[in-house]
């Protein structure tokens, strides 16, 4: 009987091989995930961009908050180490980020681009050039330049102003009330930032409703924000003040999400996610797997610094297959890859649509579970808004590609929980993205670690 999780580097890149005892695997015990990724970004933004000082606890120490937080050290933010227990951020007062000495680079970070641009449109005069890696050149930034754009900012960038690398150079904006065609986090909170230093009201309404960190936190830090849950619109009402504020960030649930998968499709595991954000934007992930039939329940529910906190209990479940669409889709858009893993166990064939956001995430995240799950056996088919998933096919050992997407590497990952044979993951890495360590928390749930 072998077990085996191994990391091996072909610098610059790793390839992870799993090989799990024919037998099967049990996830049992407790685990705490990192921080939640799009609550690490805004608390860096917002300490950076308020008065005074901001402290920090559990801040992700992922690739992309460290993007964030490079980006505005270099726009003159003093912060204490990121590794800190209780990180500090000295905020230099809304409007004044300064000129950078060099281009700004959001890496993979799509948050810390599309939100940033918010705030550097709106410093007036100043001139900021951004990029980021390869697949963040490569996704639509257009969505955001049509806003800010509407409200006085110049902005340019390659492919008639829709890639990056951009150039921005801040103006003096005007209010706008902006209807957003899609669903999307990054859209609202790029245009509520940059309706803090604008006179009067900026609204934004969007097709249904996307996580509302944002709203939540620049309402803590002070700025006078209205919802209007019925529209799905928020409106910041400008110039803000913001002072620096304390915030505990939860474990993040698109992080819980793999453990979530991994005990319910592996028989026998019994396991319990501590601490885990369970903001009702955020919970399509648990709705989605109870449809499923999956066994989780909520235990110690409470709230941490504005945010709905518990701890999460999976137990290993015969799920059935389901069909996901609508609203619910916001609500789990980055769970998705894994969740299309747990169809491969399920009873029946599942169906997940409107789902076309998924092809402009760090990868063309459709297309790429497909191809890849299709290479270890499964029977999935892509449609151009999302996958048809037959469930009950054995997967047996292939080598796969992460496409240097965090999110799939991870969910190819707990896919070789119940595969037959050797699974190798080529470009591993990226899970560090939003999940340092996730191989070794792996091999310890499964008590190979
Ligand atoms: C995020 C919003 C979502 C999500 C991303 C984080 C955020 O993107 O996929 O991982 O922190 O605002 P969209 O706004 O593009 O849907």
């Amino acid at each position: 009987m072998t077990a085996r999780i191994q990391l091996t580097d072909a610098a610059p890149h790793q390839t992870m091989t799993l090989k799990f005892p024919e037998d099967g695997v049990t996830l049992t015990g407790r685990v705490r995930v990192p921080g939640d990724k799009s609550i690490s970004h805004r608390s860096l933004m917002l300490g950076a961009i308020a008065s005074g000082e901001t402290r920090i606890q559990g801040l992700l120490l992922g690739e992309d908050p460290r993007s964030t937080a490079a980006c505005f050290q270099a726009m003159g933010v003093t912060m204490s180490s990121l590794e800190d227990e209780w990180v500090t951020v000295q905020g230099v007062g809304l409007g004044n980020l300064q000129e950078p000495a060099d281009v700004l680079n959001a890496g993979n970070s799509g948050t810390t681009l599309r939100l940033m641009l918010g705030l550097l449109a709106s410093h007036p005069d100043r001139y900021f050039a951004v990029t980021g890696d390869g697949s963040l050149r490569s996704r639509p930034m257009d969505r955001v330049i049509k806003p800010l754009t509407q409200m006085g900012a110049e902005i340019w960038g390659r492919q008639n102003n829709r890639l990056a690398p951009l150039s921005v150079r801040g103006r003096s904006l005007k209010p706008i009330h902006y209807h957003s065609p899609v669903a999307s986090a990054q859209v609202k909170s790029c245009i509520l930032l940059a309706g803090l230093m604008t006179e009067g009201k900026t609204t934004v309404t969007e097709p249904s409703l996307s996580r509302d960190h944002s709203e939540r936190m620049l309402r803590a830090f002070g700025a006078d924000i209205a919802v209007d849950p019925d529209t799905c619109s928020v409106t910041v009402n400008g110039p803000a003040t913001l002072t620096g504020q304390t915030i505990v960030v939860p474990g993040d649930i698109s992080s819980a999400a793999f453990w979530l998968v991994a005990g319910a499709i592996t028989p026998g595991s019994d396991l319990i996610i501590e601490n885990v954000g369970i903001n009702p934007t955020r919970t399509g992930i648990l709705d989605a797997l109870q449809m499923m039939e999956a066994d989780i329940t909520l235990e110690n529910p409470r709230e941490v610094t504005g945010e709905p906190v518990a701890d999460l209990r999976v137990r290993h479940s015969h799920l059935k297959a389901a069909s996901f669409s609508g609203d619910l889709i916001p609500r789990m858009i980055d769970e998705i890859p894994v969740l299309a893993v747990a169809a491969l166990f399920a009873e029946g064939t599942t169906t997940i649509a409107d789902a076309a956001e998924l092809r402009v995430k760090e990868c063309d995240r459709i297309a790429v579970m497909a191809s890849q799950l299709t290479q270890m056996g499964a029977r999935i088919e892509e449609h151009p808004d999302g996958l048809t998933i037959h469930g009950g096919t054995p997967l047996t050992g292939a080598t796969v590609d992460s496409y240097n997407d965090h999110r799939v590497a991870m969910s190819l990952a707990i896919a070789a929980l119940r595969t037959r044979g050797t699974l190798q993951i080529q470009r591993a890495e990226a899970a560090a993205v939003s999940y340092p360590g996730f191989g070794a928390t792996l091999a310890q749930l499964c008590g190979l670690g």
